[in-house]
């Protein structure tokens, strides 16, 4: 939900910025723009994707060694050049950038009004930085000790970073509920919404932690808190390569990601899975593994994909674990005063881990006492820091806008977590456990075999690209994955898609069935297979088109649908990891065929930092 990008050094700022921009655009594409200090501050933005500003500066003077830049997700005021960030002071000397919402803006704004100050846009981030420097100019200060003043009122989450005319070699940053990474150059200094921009020029980074402030200059870092104290900055390495954030011949992201998921959920395994020895190393479960087994409930909390991800969990806790399992939508959870109790396990799901709702929803839990676990994707992310235990997913860099690698990580990921504590627990035998840990061992050449429906798939999504609805039906453990059918549908192709219990759907649902909807079951092999066949059968009688998700080889499904998909037989726990593959490539080839954006879909982005 927005990305900044700021350079201090001997470099050209602008190369980096713009670089940088464009790595951290699915974070936020309606607007971007870059200020930039060479005798004068220049401050150049634009609406729409950040190709555009690019266009927009060929042939203009965009030299300097200091700047700012960032990509823009409204929130205050709709994308146009007026409300792209950078937005400058009243007195022109100052330019900000900032990711986040300040809660208490129009009451500020009111204030500075009746000053006689005079607002260009319609942003809460022009508010806060014409606040700085009322601050300023009052108190005769530092910017530094005026941005302290400013943010100590300030009700909200922000990262900003400011640049200022009288001050050329500096910039300011800082922070409170939104990412910040700064990497350290040789002379010069790089800061970001994430590693992305920063990887090809250092690998030594400091993530700036909540109340803190970075005055930023080409040989100095100094961290501090809003209390003025001084802080030792903690550098860590970045354990990430340049191809991983780069197409590698794909023509998307998304398809890149949807075809590294053998290679991911290997390394998601590595190190953890031994199948031959029937064992599980995961240390973050190791060491509470007493609190975690003998939890009196798990409540799940996430958003969006990773909240699917968290429902099937659901499913495979309750049947390994017998432990009683609640999945909660972050948002919901941190508003309506919920029950947690010091026997509680909180498991908090997210790729990004800095999705605002996720990362309140789980403070707030922590603060009643119980144990949060993190499942998370990006190392040193904000979710994974404020954990009291974690596992990483290790799918790598996911920028494709709608999450498909990541998802599949976190189901092996969550499946491993199961098992661990069932095996713990003594809740499963022996027989059983030494199965799954093989089908999990053979799942990474499944889901190989399963990328060969492609083609296929991609008929599919030729011959259905009209259609104005579709519905996702799935039972049992299939029942998570027509909701993330339904939702990668959503996000790539703009066609409506709802996702039901297949046996619910006569609930209603059933009312939309005609000769023009095409209706997905993900019905592969397991407990249910009957009843789902049953329902393929009520579709079918009333003139439903059924596309339907099987295991190779059957036959009664294939005689019934319209269309099918066959992938490898797996356990019904495993086989989800398998069914979603053709319902990501079924919404991406859509919305190619449709002439869409797949990798930023309008108005979603991938980091939401706001609640
Ligand atoms: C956004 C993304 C989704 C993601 C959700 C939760 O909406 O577009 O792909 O599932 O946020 O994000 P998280 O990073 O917490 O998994």
């Amino acid at each position: 939900m927005c990305g900044i990008v700021a350079y201090v050094g001997p470099k050209e700022a602008y190369p980096v910025i713009l670089k940088g921009l464009k790595r951290l655009e699915y974070r936020g594409y309606d607007s971007s723009g870059v200020a930039l200090l060479n005798s004068g501050l220049k401050v150049f933005k634009k609406k729409g994707k950040v190709a555009e500003l690019e266009d927009s500066l060929v042939g203009k003077d965009v030299h300097a060694h200091i700047g700012i830049g960032h990509t823009r997700w409204a929130t205050h005021g709709e994308p146009s050049d007026r409300n792209a960030h950078p937005h400058q002071s009243e007195n022109g000397k100052l330019a900000m950038i900032h990711n986040g919402i300040i809660e208490n803006y129009s009451q500020l704004k009111n204030e500075l009004i009746k000053k006689g100050y005079h607002f260009i846009s319609d942003t809460d981030t022009e508010v806060l930085l014409k606040f700085i420097e009322d601050i300023q100019q009052n108190n005769n200060c530092t910017l530094e000790e005026a941005v302290r003043i400013a943010l100590k009122r300030v009700v909200g989450a922000y990262v900003i970073v400011l640049i200022d005319q009288d001050n050329p070699d500096t910039l300011i940053a800082a922070r409170k509920g939104s990412p910040l990474v700064i990497g350290i150059g040789k002379g010069e200094h790089f800061l970001a919404s994430d590693a992305s921009p920063i990887i090809e020029y250092t690998k030594e980074v400091v993530y700036v932690n909540d109340y803190e402030l970075a005055i930023i200059r080409p040989d100095e870092l100094i961290l501090k808190n809003l209390g003025n104290e001084k802080i030792t900055p903690y550098v860590t390495k970045l354990d990430m390569e340049l191809a991983a954030i780069e197409k590698g011949g794909y023509d998307h992201f998304m398809l890149k990601e949807i075809f590294e998921q053998p290679d991911t959920i290997f390394d998601c395994l590595r190190g953890r899975l031994d199948a031959a020895n029937a064992s599980i190393t995961m240390a973050g479960v190791q060491n509470n593994i007493d609190q975690i087994k003998n939890a009196s409930r798990i409540i799940i909390i996430a958003c969006g994909t990773s909240w699917h991800a968290g429902l099937l969990a659901e499913y495979i806790f309750e049947e390994l674990c017998r432990i009683p399992v609640e999945v909660e939508y972050a948002s919901e959870f941190r508003y309506r005063n919920p029950v947690v109790r010091p026997g509680d396990v909180i498991i908090a799901v997210s790729q990004s881990g800095e999705t605002a709702d996720t990362l309140v929803a789980i403070e707030k839990a922590k603060e009643q006492g119980a144990l949060i676990f993190g499942v998370v994707n990006v190392v040193g992310s904000s979710i994974a820091r404020i954990s009291n235990a974690g596992a990483y997913t290790h799918a790598g860099p996911e920028i494709g806008v709608a999450s498909t690698k990541a998802f599949t990580a976190q189901l092996v990921v969550l499946t491993l977590i199961a098992l661990k504590v069932a095996h713990a627990k003594g809740s499963i035998d022996t027989q059983r456990f030494v199965h799954l840990l093989n089908e999990l061992h053979d799942i990474p050449e499944k889901v190989k075999a399963t990328l060969q429906t492609a083609d296929a798939v991609k008929k599919l999504a030729e011959k259905n690209k009209d259609a104005k609805d579709f519905l996702y039906l799935g039972r049992g453990y299939n029942f998570p994955i027509a909701l993330e059918g339904a939702l990668k549908l959503k996000e790539i192709s703009y066609i409506h898609a709802e996702g039901y219990p297949a046996a619910e759907m006569k609930h209603g649902p059933i009312a939309l069935v005609d000769e023009t909807l095409p209706v997905v079951f993900v019905a592969t092999k397991d407990s249910y297979h009957e009843k789902i066949v049953s329902n393929i059968q009520e579709i079918k009688a009333r003139k439903g088109k059924v596309i339907a998700i099987v295991t190779e080889g059957d036959d009664t499904i294939t005689a019934m649908a319209d269309d099918v998909i066959a992938v490898p037989e797996a356990d019904e726990i495993m086989a989800p990891i398998l069914s979603v593959i053709p319902l990501q490539l079924l919404a991406y080839y859509i919305g190619i065929a449709k002439d869409l954006d797949v990798d930023k879909p309008r108005n979603l982005a991938k980091s939401v930092t706001v609640e």
